[in-house]
């Protein structure tokens, strides 16, 4: 391994770099748009926090295994607690080792890449980002790092506006040199006023094109598989419309509970969580026009039409939403409290851990195709889906003793066995013609020989550092989903349901959402 400043960056032999050993070929496909990435600092705010321990700092333990980071890279973390820069390298040292594939022989280098400082992220520039501003500059001219500076805010939203404005009361937001970025986690607000003023909050500090709002959901593998499938493969296109797709499903579903999210998970719900960024998102892919070119703008502005046209085929929410909460039950065999029995749970929490909603799309490719969007927690098993179903054949003159052709489905799979099924109807062999419905599975595992495919939050953190937005979400597309969204929380917050609990822990949710769908002679994929 070469000093910090070596001008080519080795890899410690025998490491996985993604496909070649060490001293072969550097994998083209990690680097996600071929931009190598800037050197820099990544400065992590609740640098003790959750987030960093599981997955920003195995992320970036797994971006130096595949030789993705830039050879002058360092990582300062920035929280309250006492913490020195050796103990924070022992906790990171703990979460690398638990969370990713461990290589012992790289740990070392990495390490004396991270740096701690004590501060009070809320407080007066005196109480710690005077003292981060002084690091930072040590950190870059120890490791001759240019002046590229992104700041990750692993932290709850409302401490956002303030750590933008410390930023500039120091003078770190801004470089004649290089750049600064800046890294936000959902939720972004907590609905179309509260995004509105903190994107104005923020935009006091830094410029638009220098906020990335990280969505995890559009750094796995999948979700950005559903783009080249549809635009770079073109049997798909000419059918994929209102003509030919009945309607799309996209499930979210969980076992785990909130854990000990409480705090979090009380004041945002499943549709703040999961339904306004990741779904959304989904749906997007799913649906979105072909962008002139994969880059920031066109994709974000063609996502943004999606919602916009979401808009105008407004929800009617006794008919198209159903809202759920957990009980107890069971689930892989075990048995689990409800909701309301979670440590830190209001005892009659009116919070929705599931959600089902019907949403339609008014544009020329999608009008009259219904979306159903369901996510919860504590369901019958971990799936994660976007499935195209397809309208049925216009004739079938095979003999049907068992009744309709079961539907074409092609589904998106990001959970579990990432990859892409497609169902279709087959003889099966034998006398006469029986017809059966069997599947055609892409597995990433199998295709690509990867057991386990790369975190998303290293991709993302990739992009950061190459300075590439077109996988974060944009202030227009946050707005035009809380418009979707809104008036389903604002109506859910106002009157508590007087049925939560609605559904045992380990079911498919409540009884409402199977009907949801079954009304419209559908039914959901409980695959
Ligand atoms: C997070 C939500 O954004 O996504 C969690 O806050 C949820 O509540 C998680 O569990 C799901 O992500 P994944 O990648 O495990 O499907």
């Amino acid at each position: 391994m070469k000093a910090p400043g070596g001008s080519v960056f080795e890899a410690p032999s025998g490491v996985d770099v993604g496909g070649v050993k060490a001293g072969g070929e550097a994998p083209s496909e990690g680097l996600s748009r071929g931009t190598p990435a800037d050197p820099s600092v990544m400065v992590i705010f609740g640098a003790t926090g959750d987030l960093t321990r599981t997955e920003l700092l195995p992320s970036l333990f797994e971006l130096y295994c595949k030789r993705l980071l830039p050879d002058r890279f360092a990582v300062i973390g920035f929280a309250r607690r006492e913490w020195t820069s050796e103990h924070f390298r022992e906790v990171a040292r703990d979460s690398a080792e638990y969370e990713c594939a461990w290589h012992p022989e790289a740990w070392e280098d990495f390490a004396s890449r991270l740096h701690y400082v004590q501060g009070d992220v809320a407080g007066a520039p005196e109480e710690g980002y005077e003292r981060l501003s002084v690091e930072i500059a040590r950190v870059r001219a120890e490791a001759n790092i240019a002046d590229n500076v992104f700041f990750h805010l692993a932290v709850p939203p409302s401490l956002f506006a303030t750590i933008a404005e410390r930023l500039a009361e120091v003078g770190l937001t801004h470089s004649e040199a290089g750049w600064r970025r800046l890294v936000i986690e959902k939720p972004f607000g907590e609905n179309l006023g509260s995004a509105l003023e903190l994107d104005r909050e923020i935009q006091r500090s830094f410029h638009e094109d220098q906020i990335y709002r990280i969505d995890h959901f559009l750094g796995k593998e999948t979700v950005q598989n559903m783009l080249v499938f549809r635009f770079a493969n073109p049997a798909f296109e000419p059918i994929w419309n209102r003509n030919y797709i009945d309607h799309i499903q996209i499930t979210v579903a969980e076992e785990i509970g909130i854990g000990t999210r409480a705090g979090f998970y009380e004041k945002t719900g499943v549709v703040r969580d999961m339904m306004q960024n990741h779904l959304l998102q989904l749906l997007c892919m799913a649906t979105i026009e072909p962008p002139v070119t994969f880059d920031g703008s066109s994709l974000r502005d063609e996502t943004v039409k999606i919602l916009q046209a979401m808009n105008c085929c407004p929800i009617d929410i006794e008919r198209d939403a159903v809202s759920g909460q957990y009980g107890s039950g069971e689930v892989r065999g075990e048995s689990v409290v409800g909701y309301r029995e979670e440590e830190g749970v209001a005892a009659g929490s009116s919070t929705p851990t599931f959600a089902a909603i019907r949403l339609g799309l008014d544009n020329w490719r999608w009008a009259g195709v219904p979306f159903y969007l369901r996510s919860g927690k504590r369901l019958a098993r971990k799936l994660t889906e976007v499935a195209i179903q397809f309208k049925p054949t216009p004739h079938v003159m095979f003999p049907r003793p068992d009744g309709p052709v079961p539907p074409n489905v092609l589904a998106f799979r990001l959970q579990p066995e990432e990859g892409i099924v497609q169902r279709f109807i087959a003889k099966q062999p034998g006398p006469g013609i029986t017809l059966r419905d069997v599947t055609m599975n892409f597995r990433y595992a199998e295709a690509f020989g990867v057991e386990e495919p790369p975190r998303a939050y290293a991709w993302l953190l990739l992009d950061v550092m190459q300075g590439d937005q077109t996988l974060f979400a944009r202030a227009d597309w946050i707005n035009e989903a809380w418009k979707v969204l809104d008036p389903i929380i604002t109506r859910w917050d106002e009157r508590a349901p007087e049925d939560f609990p609605n559904y045992a822990s380990g079911s498919w949710g409540p009884a409402a959402a199977e009907a949801l769908i079954r009304d419209d002679g559908r039914s959901w994929r409980n695959v």
